[in-house]
């Protein structure tokens, strides 16, 4: 997976300076998608985020990891208008988040931590009624390509009120992809989801991440590590480190951490050879096919 660590194909003089202060890496080259500057929500007396600066950029997947409670639904929150932030601004491709919503919406696909769906309706009814408002020019050979890939297409017909969670997750992340949104935000896309499935999602996403600007959080880092182009760690709403996983891995890694558990056997001159026979405590190795055992003193 090292080769979707870096891809760096994409140009463009015109799009705004990347925020690279934080990042360790120079990224300066790519195309910002999305930037947040000194962006703060505070909920009561409470900051959930505080003063964050990065940047999102197109073609590449950016993670974000934390805790529970770090900040990461709240930066999805405010990255896709749900909620305005207390101070601090988002760019995306170039439009002020504030002042340009509408625009900005246009162009955004939203898969949230918990599924906005309705009961009644079924899966094939929630992509035409998304697809009518985003992508009115749909035909129906792409719906059924999108319901092929996310594996919903035997489910097509089911009111959403009788699909499993994991279901649920995928016509939330079908719906996320429709019409082309150039800034993709998915919240977890993959809790619930069984593990065949969850591998399909991550090929949906890889394919779709050309030309794209795809935020995600995930808990699970061995996605992280295999999607994220760049992960950005947020501790208690604010930004800890961020860059390439391998770029963490090499700068803040302390190499591999290799546990053992020592299974100590008091053997008997009866289960050993004779030469390792004592009342001595042994370490033993065994060895499944010929049953037998190399012991260490
Ligand atoms: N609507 C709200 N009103 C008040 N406080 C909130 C609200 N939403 C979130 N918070 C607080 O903001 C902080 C960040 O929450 P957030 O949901 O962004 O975390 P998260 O990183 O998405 O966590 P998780 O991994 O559990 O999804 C938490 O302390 C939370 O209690
Ligand atoms: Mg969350």
């Amino acid at each position: 997976f090292h080769s979707l660590l870096h891809h760096r194909g994409l140009r463009s003089s015109c799009f705004p300076r990347a925020l690279s202060s934080q990042t360790g890496e120079d990224f300066s080259s790519l195309p910002v998608g999305v930037s947040l500057h000194g962006l703060t929500k505070i909920y009561g007396d409470k900051a959930a985020i505080e003063n964050l600066n990065v940047s999102f950029y197109e073609g590449h997947v950016t993670s974000l990891l934390g805790h529970n409670g770090a900040g990461k639904t709240t930066t999805m929150s405010l990255l896709t208008g749900l909620f305005a932030p207390s101070s601090g601004s988002i760019d995306v491709y170039g439009k002020d988040m504030q002042t340009n919503i509408d625009a900005v919406r246009k162009e955004l696909g939203v898969c949230m931590q918990y599924d906005v769906l309705f009961d009644h309706m079924t899966t094939k009814e929630h992509l035409l009624l998304y697809g009518q408002i985003k992508a009115p020019h749909w035909t129906p050979r792409e719906l059924r390509e999108i319901l092929n890939e996310t594996g919903m297409y035997p489910h097509r017909h089911k009111v959403v009120g009788t699909l499993s969670g994991g279901m649920k997750r995928k016509l939330s992340i079908s719906i996320a992809f429709i019409g082309d949104s150039r800034l993709v935000v998915l919240d977890e896309p993959t809790t619930g989801v069984d593990p065949c499935s969850r591998r399909s999602i991550w090929d949906i996403i890889i394919q779709q991440k050309k030309k794209r600007t795809i935020i995600m959080s995930t808990h699970h880092l061995d996605e992280a590590e295999v999607l994220s182009d760049r992960i950005a760690f947020l501790e208690i709403g604010g930004l800890k480190c961020c860059g390439s996983p391998f770029y963490l891995k090499e700068t803040l890694g302390q190499g591999y951490k290799l546990t053992l558990t020592k299974k100590v056997i008091i053997l008997t001159c009866n289960a050993v050879n004779s030469s390792c026979c004592s009342k001595a405590l042994l370490i033993c190795v065994h060895h499944r096919r010929g049953s037998s055992a190399t012991c260490k003193k």
